[in-house]
């Protein structure tokens, strides 16, 4: 009795998978981040599969906090795919002729948010068909980094590491040697297949250019290190070398500023002598400084100048910087004090 039952129920469900049937296969899809998934689904209608045609996506997020969410949904001839933010302009039919037999769609530029499952539910009474396509999304190994990790000196310890900034697990890593000999050590043999290399009682032989290629199920990538073993000794000459180096920019870096002060302090003196050459004041005998250029750049001016005036300035030194007396001479009673004596030069021309 209970068999013949079976024997019915098995029969009646033949009798529908028969009408309306989805080819593609239950799968699951492994895509990279920013990519575009392709979840497929294929169907095929018979004759006695009348009623209206409908298709209808369904995503189960992974998030077990949401609930399903219809995605997309095909329905009177006609598409509407505006029921998910998250997926929004993100989700389309591939094909131009769904009710053709293919109910595809495409989500593209993928994001960790999108993993779970897509359901495909094509409905045309009595037919119905239903399919389950379970969607990942990892991320690309990258970003890596590769580097010496210890004082890169014969007869030392020291460790070569290769970090990815980001890449989803499980990570593969892969060190070769590009230069020389192209092998690896053989004591490092055993780990290279691993993010750190612990390389003991460093030689000069291990020097060279090495990489670290990072993979997992949808991307890798690669970085690359130049490692230089050096005897003890020629690390320290070189370490003294880099402090001599230091010392001496910051000797020159030090003249260089010394002498463009003195430089610009010169070119103040020089808009000082200027006032005194406007109100036709004699130079003062006193005077122990001025500007060799002084007179090559203003000889034009000094018409008024008698050549014993001139005397007084040839004779003079260059390398003195004028005194803060000179400033304040009895001759010229209106100068203000010497702080604000550049912005005062103007007014004195526009006086002249
Ligand atoms: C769907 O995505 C695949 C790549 O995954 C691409 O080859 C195909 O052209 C896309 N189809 C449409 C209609 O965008
Ligand atoms: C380190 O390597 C040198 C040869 O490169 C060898 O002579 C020495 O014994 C090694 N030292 C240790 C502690 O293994």
């Amino acid at each position: 009795m209970a068999l013949l039952l079976r024997f019915v129920l098995l029969c009646g469900v033949a009798d529908f998978t028969r009408s309306l049937s989805i080819t593609t296969p239950d799968q699951m899809i492994e895509k990279a981040k920013g990519e575009t998934a392709y979840l497929p689904c294929k169907f095929t209608l018979s004759p006695e599969d009348q009623g209206p045609l409908d298709i209808e996506w369904l995503l189960s997020p992974a998030d077990n906090q949401k609930v399903d969410q219809v995605i997309i949904l095909y329905s009177g001839d006609k598409i509407y795919d505006d029921y998910y933010q998250d997926l929004k302009g993100r989700v389309h039919f591939t094909s131009s002729d769904v009710k053709s037999g293919d109910a595809s769609i495409n989500v593209t530029n993928l994001r960790l948010s999108d993993i779970g499952t897509y359901q495909c539910k094509v409905k045309k009474a009595p037919g119905v068909g239903n399919k389950k396509i379970q969607l990942t999304v990892l991320v690309k190994p990258s970003g890596i980094r590769c580097y010496v990790d210890g004082s890169e000196e014969i007869g030392n310890d020291f460790k070569l590491k290769c970090e990815p900034k980001e890449g989803s697990l499980p990570l593969n890593y892969e060190w070769q040697k590009l230069s020389n000999s192209q092998k690896l050590p053989t004591s490092w043999l055993s780990e290279m297949n691993s993010p750190v290399i612990s390389v003991k009682n460093a030689s000069t032989e291990y020097s060279g250019t090495y990489s670290c290629t990072v993979t997992n199920r949808v991307g890798s990538d690669q970085c690359q290190l130049h490692l230089n073993v050096v005897p003890p000794s020629n690390r320290a000459g070189t370490i003294a070398g880099a402090i001599v180096g230091i010392l001496l920019a910051l000797v020159l870096i030090g003249l260089i500023v010394f002498c463009c002060r003195k430089k610009r302090r010169e070119e103040k003196y020089e808009k000082e002598v200027h006032h005194d050459i406007r109100e036709d004041v004699p130079p003062p005998k006193s005077r122990t400084s001025t500007a060799r250029s002084y007179i090559g750049s203003n000889h034009s001016s000094l018409g008024s100048m008698s050549p014993s005036n001139m005397e007084g300035y040839s004779k003079t030194q260059y390398n003195q910087v004028p005194s803060e007396d000179f400033e304040r001479t009895p001759q010229s009673p209106t100068l203000p004090p010497a702080k604000t004596l550049a912005s005062s030069s103007l007014f004195f021309l526009d006086a002249a």
